[in-house]
C-alpha cells in the first residue's frame, strides 16, 4: 500500500501546494490577523471560508501531516488503514478504564493529519434530529441554532452526487433536503449487495410497524430505516481537506497553511481590547515544530479547532479550566472554567454477528487475497467496485425505547423529543469476529446517552495525552436501554425475509436472562468515536459552559472554539455533518465580526 501512495504523492506535489508549509522556516512570517488551531473537520472550514475576503490573513496550525497521497485517506474501503490506533495518522489515544464497560480501556481514534477526523472516519453522513437541534437553541437561547436556521448550513456545506456505480437513486433519498452546490461529497453506497439490502428492504415491509421505511434519514425527522448516505465523491473520500482546502484555496496568498505544528497553549496575555465581562486576551499561540517552541501572533482572533480532546486540553494548558484541578498540577489559573473539559458526551456502539448461507459478503473480499487484489485494481482503474465504500452498512435505522419501558423510571427520556430516536441500528454485510466464514451484523447504538464523561490533563507537560474518559455506560439508564434496544435488532432478524439466509448468531444472546445481557453488553461494547461536548456552548448568562452561542470563550476576548466540542449534546447521528454546520455558522459569526 506504501508504493502507490508514494507514487501519488509525486504526481501532485508541486506549485500546487506550495502554500501547505512542511516547515516553519519558510513561513513568511507569525503575524496573522486570525489564527486556527486545527486543520481539521472545522478548522479546514473557517480557513477557507475567513480566506474569501482577501483582507484578512489566516494561519492554520496543524499537528499532523498533509492527506495528500495517502491512500487509506483516499479509498473508502481502506479507511481502517488510517483511521487506527499505531498508524502514522492517529492521535494513539488510549481511553481511562470505562467503569461502565467492565474497565477496559479503548483506543480512542482521532486523526493526525489534514482534515482531522474526516480524512480517517466511517464516511457515515447523517445530521440528526431537528429537535437536536432544537434543543441547542434551547440550551443557548440562540435560534440560530435551531434545526430551521441551521438547515442553509447544511445545504451549503453539502455536494449530492451520483452513487460510483450509477444506480437508480430514485425512492433511495429525498432531493429536497440535499445541497448540490457545497464543498463536501455526499452520496448512496456505491456498490450492491444485494442479497442483504433486499432482505433489509423486505424486513421493513414485512414489519413496518417496528421497521418503517423512511425515504431519508437527513430530513431532521430520521425514526425508521433507510439507505445510508456517506461524504463519498465518484468513489473517494470527500474530507474538509479535499473539499475545503482544495489547491485553489490553498494557493490565496491570504492563507498559510503549516503542518507538524502541534500547538501546546495560548500565551502572551493582554488586558487590551478587552471588554468589561471579557477582561482577557491572548495575542499568541505556542506551538512545537521540530524540537523547538514558536508563538503565532493573532491581531483579530484565535481560534481553537482542535476538536473534542485537543482544544479543552489546550484550554487547561493556557490555566482556562477548574481551578483547583490546574492547581493541583502546577498550572496558574488565568479564567477559573470549570466546565472545561467536562459533559463529554459519546455513544457506545455494540455489534451483533449472524452466520449466513450466502458467500455475497465483504468476507468474500477480506478472506480472500485474489479477490481483495482484484476489488483494488477495479478501484485504482475506474474508482468502481466495492472499495468505493467502507466496510459499509447499506441502511440504519433510528429507533425509540418503548414509551411504557420500564427504564424511564430510572431517568426521565434523555433524548430531545419524540421524534429523535434512543437508537441507531446500523445494517452491515460482515461480521466483527474475524472469524472464517460469512456473515451479517446489525450493530446497535444507544444514541441519547444520560452518560458523561470528561477529557482532563494528565500532567503540566501541555504534550502529555491528556485523561479522556467516555463515562461510557456510566448511567444505568444506558445499559438497561441498550439491552432493551437488543432486542430491537432480535426482532428485526426474526422477520420472514430472514429465513433460510440467517444462520447461528456468533454468540447466543437470546440464551442470556436481562441481567446476563446487560453485563455482556458491558463486557463488549465499544466507543462510537462521536465525543463532543467538552468545551460546551451555554445561554450567556448560563453559571456553567464554556462558550456562549457566538461561540466565544465566557471571559476571554479574542478566543473562540469552533469544532465538535461546543455541541453541548451528542445529537442523535454520527457527528461529522453537525460538526460541518457549527464551522459553517462560525466562519459567518467571526465574519459578522470583521469583515
Ligand atoms: C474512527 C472514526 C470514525 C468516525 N466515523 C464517523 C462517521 O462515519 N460519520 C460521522 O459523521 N462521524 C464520524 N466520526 C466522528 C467525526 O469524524 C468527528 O466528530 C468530527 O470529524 C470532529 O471534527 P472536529 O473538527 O471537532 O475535530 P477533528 O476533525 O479531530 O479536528 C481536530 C484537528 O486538530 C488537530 N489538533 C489537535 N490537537 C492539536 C494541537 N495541539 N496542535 C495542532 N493541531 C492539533 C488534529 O490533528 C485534527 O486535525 C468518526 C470519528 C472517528 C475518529
Ligand atoms: C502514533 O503511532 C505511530 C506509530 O508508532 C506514529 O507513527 C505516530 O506518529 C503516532 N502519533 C502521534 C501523534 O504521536
Ligand atoms: C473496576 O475497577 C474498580 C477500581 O479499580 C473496581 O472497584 C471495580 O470493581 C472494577 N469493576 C469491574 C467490573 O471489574
Ligand atoms: C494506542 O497506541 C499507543 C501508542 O502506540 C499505545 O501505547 C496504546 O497501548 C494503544 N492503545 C490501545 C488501546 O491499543
Ligand atoms: C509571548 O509569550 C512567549 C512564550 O511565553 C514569550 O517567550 C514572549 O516573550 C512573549 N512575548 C511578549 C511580547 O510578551
Ligand atoms: C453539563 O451540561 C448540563 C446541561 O446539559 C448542565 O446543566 C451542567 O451544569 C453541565 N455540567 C458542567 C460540569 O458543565
Ligand atoms: C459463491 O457461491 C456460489 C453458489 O454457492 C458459487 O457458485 C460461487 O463460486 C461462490 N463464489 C465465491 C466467490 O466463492
Ligand atoms: C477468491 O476470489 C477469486 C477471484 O474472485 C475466485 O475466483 C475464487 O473462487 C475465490 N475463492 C474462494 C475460496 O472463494
Ligand atoms: C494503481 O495504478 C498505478 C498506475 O496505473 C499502478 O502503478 C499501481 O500499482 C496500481 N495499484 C494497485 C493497487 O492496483
Ligand atoms: C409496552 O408497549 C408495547 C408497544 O406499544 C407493547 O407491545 C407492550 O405490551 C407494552 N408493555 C407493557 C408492559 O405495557
Ligand atoms: C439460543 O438460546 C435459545 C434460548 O435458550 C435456544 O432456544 C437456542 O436453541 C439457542 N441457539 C443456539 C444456537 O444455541
Ligand atoms: C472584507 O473584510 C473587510 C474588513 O476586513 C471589509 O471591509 C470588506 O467589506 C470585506 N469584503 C467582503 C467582500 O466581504
Amino acid at each position: 500500500m506504501f508504493a502507490p501512495a508514494l507514487t501519488i504523492l509525486s504526481f501532485f506535489s508541486g506549485v500546487g501546494f506550495c502554500k501547505l508549509y512542511e516547515d516553519v522556516a519558510d513561513l513568511p512570517g507569525l503575524q496573522y490577523d486570525f489564527v486556527i488551531v486545527g486543520g481539521g473537520t472545522a478548522g479546514s472550514v473557517l480557513a477557507s471560508r475567513l480566506t474569501e475576503n482577501a483582507t484578512v490573513s489566516v494561519l492554520v496550525l496543524e499537528a499532523g501531516p498533509s492527506n495528500v497521497g495517502v491512500l487509506d485517506a483516499q479509498v473508502p474501503f481502506l479507511s481502517n488503514g488510517v483511521s487506527d490506533n499505531g498508524t502514522s495518522y492517529s492521535w494513539n489515544y488510549t481511553t481511562t478504564p470505562q467503569a461502565g464497560a467492565s474497565n477496559h480501556t479503548f483506543e480512542y481514534l482521532r486523526g493526525y493529519i489534514l482534515g482531522g477526523c474526516s480524512s480517517h472516519n466511517g464516511m457515515a453522513y447523517t445530521r440528526g434530529a431537528a429537535e437536536d437541534f432544537d434543543r441547542y437553541a434551547t440550551l443557548t437561547g440562540d435560534d440560530g441554532w435551531s434545526w430551521n436556521k441551521i438547515f442553509p448550513y447544511f445545504l451549503k456545506n453539502e455536494q449530492w452526487t451520483a452513487p460510483a456505480d450509477n444506480h437508480d437513486t430514485h425512492g433511495q433519498f429525498n432531493p429536497k433536503v440535499h445541497g448540490t452546490a457545497g464543498p463536501i461529497e455526499v452520496s448512496i453506497s456505491g456498490y450492491p449487495w444485494t442479497e442483504f439490502q433486499q432482505r433489509v428492504m423486505q424486513t421493513t415491509k414485512e414489519l413496518p410497524d417496528d421497521f418503517p421505511f423512511n425515504l431519508d434519514m437527513n430530513s431532521g425527522k430520521p425514526l425508521g430505516v433507510g439507505w445510508l448516505q456517506y461524504t463519498i465523491g465518484h468513489g473517494e473520500r470527500s474530507s474538509s481537506a479535499t473539499g475545503y482546502l482544495e489547491p485553489k484555496i490553498i494557493q490565496r496568498p491570504n492563507l498559510d497553511v503549516l503542518l507538524h505544528a502541534q500547538v501546546s497553549k495560548l500565551v502572551n496575555v493582554t488586558k487590551s481590547r478587552v471588554t468589561p465581562s471579557a477582561p482577557f486576551a491572548f495575542q499568541g499561540v505556542e506551538f512545537r515544530y521540530g524540537n523547538s517552541l514558536f508563538v503565532a501572533k493573532a491581531s483579530k482572533e484565535i481560534i481553537l479547532s482542535a476538536g473534542p480532546i485537543g482544544t479543552p486540553q489546550i484550554l487547561m494548558n493556557s490555566g482556562i479550566g477548574d481551578r483547583s484541578a490546574l492547581q493541583a498540577l502546577g498550572i496558574t489559573t488565568v479564567l477559573d472554567l470549570p466546565s472545561v473539559g467536562k459533559n463529554a458526551s459519546e455513544h457506545p456502539y455494540f455489534g451483533m454477528s449472524w452466520a449466513v448461507n450466502s458467500n455475497q459478503t465483504v468476507e468474500s473480499i477480506t478472506q480472500n487475497a485474489t479477490r481483495f487484489n482484484e476489488a483494488f485494481a477495479e478501484w485504482n482503474r475506474s474508482r468502481t467496485g466495492p472499495f468505493v465504500d467502507p466496510s459499509p452498512g447499506t441502511h440504519a435505522g433510528w429507533f425509540r425505547l418503548n414509551a411504557n419501558s420500564s427504564v424511564f423510571d430510572l431517568h426521565s427520556d434523555p433524548s430531545p423529543g419524540p421524534e429523535a430516536p434512543h437508537f441507531e441500528m446500523l445494517f452491515q454485510p460482515f461480521g466483527f469476529m474475524d472469524l472464517p466464514g460469512h456473515f451479517i451484523s446489525l450493530t446497535m447504538a444507544m444514541v441519547s446517552p444520560v452518560s458523561r464523561g470528561s477529557v482532563t490533563l494528565s500532567s503540566n507537560d501541555p504534550f502529555a495525552p491528556p485523561l479522556i474518559d467516555l463515562g461510557l455506560l456510566s448511567s444505568d439508564f444506558d445499559a438497561l436501554a441498550l439491552t432493551e434496544g437488543i432486542n430491537l435488532a432480535f426482532k428485526f432478524a426474526s422477520a420472514p425475509a430472514w429465513n433460510g439466509y440467517l444462520g447461528e448468531p456468533t454468540v447466543n444472546l437470546t440464551a442470556m436472562s436481562s441481567a446476563e445481557l446487560t453485563a455482556y453488553i458491558r463486557a463488549n461494547l465499544g466507543p462510537g468515536y462521536h465525543v463532543v461536548g467538552t468545551a460546551g456552548m451555554s445561554a450567556r448568562e448560563a453559571q456553567y459552559g464554556v462558550v456562549d452561542p457566538d461561540l466565544k470563550v465566557k471571559g476571554i476576548a479574542g478566543l473562540r472554539v469552533i469544532d465538535a466540542s461546543v455541541l453541548p449534546i451528542v445529537p442523535a447521528a454520527h457527528t461529522q455533518a453537525a460538526t460541518y454546520v457549527v464551522a459553517e455558522r462560525g466562519a459567518d459569526m467571526v465574519k459578522q465580526t470583521w469583515m
